[in-house]
This record gives structure tokens, C-alpha cells and sequence, in this order.
């Protein structure tokens, strides 16, 4: 535990209460990307800015020897547009944007661990990523089209994220898939309008859709391999009017999550078949759009034992939890698609309060000391790394 105490822990509460006050929805960071600039340029990093949009790049070099390793660590800054309905006196002062996935703490957290490493001698060098957009799936992607894992060339990349789902004092790390897939569809089903008292001169896209809805859960049951996970959800349905106008169309939307695999693959193909085959058998037609959204995120299998001694020595072995994993997403999925490495659920759950707020809820929030635990752990597991 001693090392815990190198944390500033001050600095880390009042940068993230800031931030929290302060929210950005993704690619709009401009304030935040600003306060990482200016606190990355004050430990004498080089910085490059708007890198994805609005990411923020700080380097610490090894200069003249090129021959070592880079080490990514990743935080990304982004919010989410719900109103926070807390009294905490840091709460949001931007109505309608929220901090409400713990992104302000992964922020404070990234800029900590840069206070820490900068002034250190390392075994190779440290690429401090702040990355926009994550809430929207495509700020990675955003960053690594513009070259982040280049000049130096990324070796291996880190990431954490706060999670209410572990009490405080916890940390859930594993090799292999931690967050699954996210796929988007979006079906119109086209029918025939006409009186809600005369069904047979219509073709009813609300029945169909209803219809299509039940073909698309029988999809988990009977398509998918019952070894491997994936959840498909439909989560939008607008249709009509009038209650006695039967409509002309049904529109539905919703996501499918897999953690790879032949379902994975499938599911396109699947949802687009049942969706078209289930109208066509009512005399109605869809149109389905298909599109990937996240890649699910793959944790490498010797960097997720580094990392999990890392935690081990930090809080102690029996705090470390295996087999935390979600259905959520994480476009860290996609840096790590590219190099090997780990992400990490750092547990946040605040103490005594009986139940925590889910993430994306309007009363999220942390117990601060999982910055403390989270800033330790990417730092430690950086040196390591390097070692
Ligand atoms: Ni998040």
C-alpha cells in the first residue's frame, strides 16, 4: 500500500472535480483538451494537440535511444447528455451534460500519472493519449488515423476505467475479451396505411414489426453457438399517429453485442435475413442498415498478467478480481486491436452508500479514492512495462 501515498491526492480530486463541473460531449473537449495541454506542457512534455479532433498527445521521450520501447496510456474525456440531478457542490454546470461514465476521473487520473512519470529515468518512452469521443464509439479511431500510434510506433497500450459495478478497493483485470462488440441496426419496415377497422386492405407494419422484434430475440436462442455470449436488444420503436389509422411504416432500432466470434461475424447477415424474411412472409418489405460501431476489446495475455501483479501488489492479491467483464462497449477495442496490451476495471462503487448508480445514470458518481488506486496502477504498470 505504501506506494499509494506517491499519489497527489489533492491535486487528483480538485482536477477531477473541474472537470466534472466543466463536461464536454465528444469531439466538443476543447476546455478540457486546453487544461491537458497546459498541464502536460508544465511537466516538460512535448505536445501535440488536435490529434482526432480534439485528442491531446504528451510525450515523455527516451531521447537517443530509439531502440526502446513505447509504452500508450490511455484516458479518454468525454460526456454524455444527461442532466445531472445531484447536490454534490462540484455537480455539472453545463445543463444537459454529464460526466456520468467516470471520463472526468480517467482524465485526472492520465494527468497524475503524467506528474508522476515525468521526471523519472525510464526504460523506454511514455505516450500520454487523452482521447475524445469515446461515448459515440469513434474518438480512437479519430486519433489513430491521425497517428498516435506512430513516430515513436506504440508498442504496448494501458487503459483503465472506473467501475461503479466493483466496490472501491477492487480491481477486475483479465486476459481475453472484457467488452463486447457493439453493432447498430436500424429496420423500416414499409406495410400499407388504411383504416385501423379495416386491416385486410392494409399491410400493418405494426404487426410485422412486433413479429420482428420476437425473430430477433430467437436469433440468441437458436443462432448463436450457447458457448459463446451476445445480446441483442432492440431499444427503438416508433410507429402511428392515430389509434384508428393503421401507418404505412414501422421503424425499430437497437444493437447486437457479441465478444467475437461466429456470431459476431454472422450477425449482419442474420439480422438483415430475418428483418427481410419476416415482412416479405406479412407482404412487407424492410430496409435494414447494418453498422459496426465498436470492435470488442481483446485483452492481451501477458500484459493482463503484468497488470494484475501490478494490482496485486498495490491492494493486495485477494482485491484483485477476475472475470469482470460487460457487454458494454469501449473503443479502447480498437488501439488494442492494433497493439497488445490491457484495459482494467478499477472499482469506484463509493463506500456505504448501499447500492452505487449505474454508469450513464443521472446520479453517477465515484468514490474518489478509485482515482488514487487507478492513477497508482497505470503508473506502476507503466514502469513495469518498461523495465
Ligand atoms: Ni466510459
Amino acid at each position: 500500500m505504501t506506494s499509494l501515498a506517491a499519489v497527489d491526492r489533492a491535486s487528483l480530486i480538485a482536477t477531477r472535480r473541474d472537470i466534472h463541473q466543466h463536461p464536454e460531449l465528444g469531439f466538443e473537449e476543447t476546455r478540457t483538451a486546453a487544461l491537458i495541454s497546459e498541464r502536460l506542457r508544465g511537466l516538460g512534455l512535448s505536445v501535440k494537440t488536435g490529434v482526432g479532433k480534439t485528442g491531446v498527445v504528451g510525450l515523455k521521450e527516451n531521447r537517443g535511444r530509439k531502440e526502446d520501447r513505447c509504452v500508450l496510456l490511455r484516458a479518454d474525456m468525454d460526456a454524455l447528455p444527461i442532466d445531472e440531478i445531484s447536490a454534490v457542490p462540484y455537480r455539472s454546470q453545463q445543463p444537459g451534460t454529464m460526466h456520468a461514465c467516470g471520463h472526468d476521473g480517467h482524465v485526472a487520473i492520465g494527468l497524475e500519472v503524467a506528474r508522476r512519470l515525468a521526471p523519472l529515468e525510464l526504460g523506454g518512452s511514455v505516450k500520454f493519449a487523452f482521447q475524445p469521443a469515446e461515448e459515440v464509439s469513434n474518438g480512437a479511431q479519430a486519433m489513430i488515423r491521425d497517428g498516435v500510434l506512430e513516430t515513436p510506433h506504440v508498442d504496448a497500450a494501458f487503459g483503465i476505467h472506473l467501475w461503479n459495478d466493483l466496490p472501491v478497493g477492487t480491481v477486475g483485470v483479465m486476459a481475453g475479451p472484457v467488452m463486447a462488440s457493439v453493432d447498430q441496426f436500424e429496420i423500416d419496415i414499409v406495410g400499407r396505411g388504411g383504416h385501423a377497422a379495416a386491416p385486410h386492405q392494409t399491410i400493418d407494419p405494426v404487426l410485422v414489426a412486433a413479429h420482428v422484434i420476437t425473430a430477433l430475440q430467437s436469433l440468441v436462442s437458436r443462432r448463436r453457438d450457447p458457448l459463446s455470449e451476445a445480446v441483442v436488444s432492440v431499444t427503438e420503436v416508433h410507429a402511428g399517429r392515430a389509434f384508428n389509422v393503421i401507418p404505412d411504416r414501422a421503424e425499430l432500432r437497437g444493437t447486437v453485442r457479441t465478444f467475437g466470434g461466429s456470431f459476431f461475424e454472422d450477425a449482419p447477415r442474420l439480422v438483415e435475413e430475418t428483418a427481410q424474411g419476416v415482412a416479405a412472409a406479412f407482404g412487407a418489405r424492410a430496409v435494414v442498415r447494418y453498422r459496426r460501431l465498436s470492435a470488442p476489446l481483446i485483452n492481451n495475455e501477458q500484459l493482463s498478467a503484468l497488470m494484475r501483479d501490478v494490482a496485486a501488489d498495490l491492494i493486495g492479491g485477494s482485491n484483485v478480481r477476475a472475470g469482470v467483464r460487460t457487454m458494454g462497449g469501449e473503443d479502447m477495442a480498437y488501439f488494442l486491436e492494433k497493439v497488445p496490451g490491457c484495459f482494467a476495471f478499477v472499482g469506484s462503487a463509493p463506500r456505504g452508500t448501499g447500492r452505487a448508480a449505474p454508469h450513464h445514470s443521472p446520479t453517477f458518481d465515484i468514490d474518489e479514492e478509485s482515482l488514487v488506486i487507478g492513477a497508482e496502477l497505470l503508473t506502476q504498470t507503466a514502469i513495469r512495462y518498461l523495465a
